[in-house]
């Protein structure tokens, strides 16, 4: 399907010069910088889709009855904009995450995005702001679609009036020590998702519940938190922000299942992928606590890692609880682990052929 919005375009008057981009580019830290323009595109119920538009990146001006500022009805997404060796940019999957979030919408009761539209917005935002897709290696424009609830209501209902955006931060390492392996804290106590809840749409909401327990994790020394299932707290699920992988000593691999309570990575799917085209077995299953903690220290289980846009793919040297340890917290990052990244970003930089068709110019 095409595109049938026409986007208007208003440049910003305040671009930052060439020698701030570069500047900024040069050490992009991870969602502390933006480029000059963003795109919004609003929605009522009478209207359907309209006003969409390419402006000058800012602040946004909501009714303080605003739905969103008090039920939460929201969602977003995350995909990165890569710069090939030619100059050109290319968006990995941005169809997967098109089908995403209209599946979050769906689940939040917001008005679900027309693929069709979601890629052009993407597009849109590159046209204006391709320079601030950065070219050092491992580094990316961080796209980040978003949509909220912006009819003026305190009653509880789905919004009648909503509005997207799509605003682009430069990228490097999403964790500051890079791919350098991460320890892990399990949540014995809190848990992130129940059955029939939101924990497969990726809504703000799943982000605020595991706020406190990921503070819990860095106190423990450890940059992320695993959430068990919330039905009989034994099954892993998933990581604050990302998923999870095993790898055994034969080389498969072993990922919590989409049981409808844990995020349907779009990386964790292309993993899956990318590891079956090498012959690989991979198992999607319900993994308990109590079989990694015995396969890391018996060896069983040879290396883990976790998984997300930001996160690409990071190393896990051990995965802590209340009264456990598993793994070693100096231990190196697993062969296979490495291999993996570098088989994605390999496609994601156009440094390897694209056999899935993963990627699309912008
Ligand atoms: C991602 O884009 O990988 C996320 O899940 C969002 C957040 C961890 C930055």
């Amino acid at each position: 399907a095409t595109a049938t919005l026409e986007f208007s375009v208003t440049t910003s008057k305040n671009r930052r010069s060439d020698e701030e981009r570069a500047r900024i580019l040069a050490n992009p830290g991870f969602g502390v910088n933006f480029s000059d323009h963003m795109v919004g595109i609003d929605w009522s119920l009478e209207r359907g889709w309209y006003n969409a538009r390419v402006q000058p990146y800012g602040p946004l001006s909501l009714d303080p009855a605003c739905s969103v500022l008090h039920y939460a009805q929201e969602i977003f997404e995350g995909l990165k904009a890569y710069r090939h060796a030619d100059g050109s940019v290319w968006a990995f999957r941005p169809q997967a995450n098109a089908a995403r979030m209209q599946r979050s919408a769906e689940r939040l009761a917001l008005p679900p995005l027309p693929e069709a539209e979601f890629l052009e917005s993407i597009r849109q935002l590159i046209l204006v702001d391709k320079a601030w897709v950065p070219t050092a290696p491992e580094t990316s424009l961080y796209l980040r679609p978003f949509t909220i609830a912006s009819e003026r209501f305190l009653g509880v209902r789905a919004a009648q009036h909503a509005s997207y955006y799509v605003i682009g931060s430069p990228a490097g390492a999403y964790f500051p020590k890079g791919v350098a392996p991460v320890s892990i804290w399990v949540s014995e106590h809190y848990t992130r998702a129940g059955r029939g809840g939101t924990g497969a749409a990726k809504c703000g909401g799943n982000y605020s519940a595991s706020l406190l327990p990921q503070q819990e994790a860095y106190k423990q020394g450890c940059s992320q938190v695993l959430f068990l299932d919330a039905v009989h707290g034994t099954y892993l699920e998933e990581l604050g922000g990302m998923n999870l992988f095993l790898v055994r000593k034969d080389g498969s691999l072993l990922t919590p299942s989409l049981t409808g309570s844990i995020l349907e990575g779009v990386t964790r799917d292309s993993l899956i992928q990318l590891a079956k085209d090498q012959g690989r077995v991979v198992e999607e299953r319900q993994i308990t606590l109590e079989e990694v903690q015995a396969g890391m220290n018996n060896g069983e289980i040879s290396e883990a890692f976790a998984c997300g846009t930001a996160a690409v793919i990071t190393p896990i040297c051990s995965i802590k609880g209340k009264d456990f340890v598993a793994g070693r917290d100096d231990a190196p990052a697993g062969e296979l682990t490495m291999s993996l990244r570098k088989a994605l970003t390999d496609i994601q930089y156009g440094r390897a052929a694209d056999p899935h068709g993963w990627m699309m110019k912008l």
